[in-house]
C-alpha cells in the first residue's frame, strides 16, 4: 500500500520524505487555506520534495471550468494529480481530463456507485472518505472493501485511495482491505511509527549496553 500525506504543510511533508516512506501527497482547499500561502507556490515546494503524485483540487462546479483549472494545475508539474469533486459535472471533467492523459483523483466519494462511476469516467484514483462516514455512523471501511472488489471484478485500473483517515486502525484496516493508497494526516503518520514497547526496548538495550562501559569494555562499534 502506498503512503500519502494528507497535508499542505511543507515541514510535515519534508519530515515524512526524510523517513523514505512517502509516496505522495493529497491536498484540498481546506488544507491549503490553513497554510495561508499562495497555492501554486505551495504546490511547487511540495512537488520538489515528494517526486510522486501530488493531488491539487479544482474549485469549480462546472465541467468547463474544472477542466480549465485542471489543465492549468497539471501544466505546473508532471506529478500534479487533478482532484475533481464527485458531481455529474465532475464526471464530465474526469472523462475530458483522462482523454488528455491528465491524472485525476475523484474526491468526496461516499458510496460504491459513486466510485464505480468515477472509475468508468477514467479517474486515476478515487478517494472514499472513511472518517467522515464513520462520523455519521456508517462503516467507512466497508466502502474500501466494496471498491477494491468492484475494481478487481472488472479489471478497472483506477486506484482506491483511502482518505479521511482519523487513527492508526484505519491504516491497518485499509491495508487489510487492499486499498492501493492510504492518505493520512501527519499526526497519524507519527502515531503509526511508534509503539510503547519499542521505546521500552530501546531504553533497556541502551542501559544494558552502558553496563559494558562500567565493566571496562569499549562501546564504540566500528571505531578504529
Ligand atoms: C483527501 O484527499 C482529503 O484531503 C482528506 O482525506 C479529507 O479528510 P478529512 O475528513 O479529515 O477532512
Amino acid at each position: 500500500m502506498k503512503i500519502f500525506l494528507d497535508t499542505a504543510n511543507i515541514d510535515e511533508i519534508r519530515e515524512a520524505a526524510d523517513w523514505g516512506i512517502l509516496d505522495g501527497v493529497t491536498t484540498n482547499p481546506t488544507l491549503v487555506s490553513r497554510e495561508g500561502r499562495d497555492f501554486e507556490q505551495v504546490l511547487s515546494e511540495i512537488v520538489a520534495i515528494v517526486q510522486g503524485p501530488v493531488s491539487a483540487e479544482v474549485v469549480a462546479e462546472d465541467a468547463d471550468e474544472m477542466v480549465r483549472q485542471g489543465e492549468h494545475l497539471a501544466s505546473l508539474n508532471p506529478h500534479i494529480v487533478v482532484k475533481i469533486p464527485m458531481l455529474p459535472e465532475g464526471l464530465k471533467a474526469l472523462r475530458r481530463l483522462s482523454e488528455k492523459e491528465i491524472a485525476t483523483n475523484c474526491t468526496l466519494i461516499f458510496n460504491a456507485t459513486q466510485g464505480l462511476l468515477a472509475a468508468k469516467a477514467g479517474a486515476t484514483y478515487v478517494s472514499p472518505f472513511l472518517g467522515r462516514l464513520d462520523d455519521i455512523g456508517q462503516d467507512g471501511m466497508e466502502l474500501i472493501g466494496q471498491l477494491v472488489t468492484i475494481f478487481d471484478n472488472y479489471a478497472l485500473n483506477t486506484e482506491v485511495l483511502a482518505a479521511s483517515i482519523r487513527h492508526p486502525l484505519h491504516v491497518v484496516q485499509a491495508a487489510l482491505r487492499g486499498a492501493d493508497v492510504c492518505t493520512m494526516p501527519h499526526k497519524v503518520l507519527r502515531q503509526i511509527v511508534k509503539h510503547p514497547l519499542t521505546d521500552i526496548g530501546i531504553e533497556q538495550f541502551t542501559s544494558d549496553w552502558q553496563k559494558l562501559a562500567a565493566a571496562g569494555q569499549k562501546l564504540a562499534i566500528g571505531a578504529t
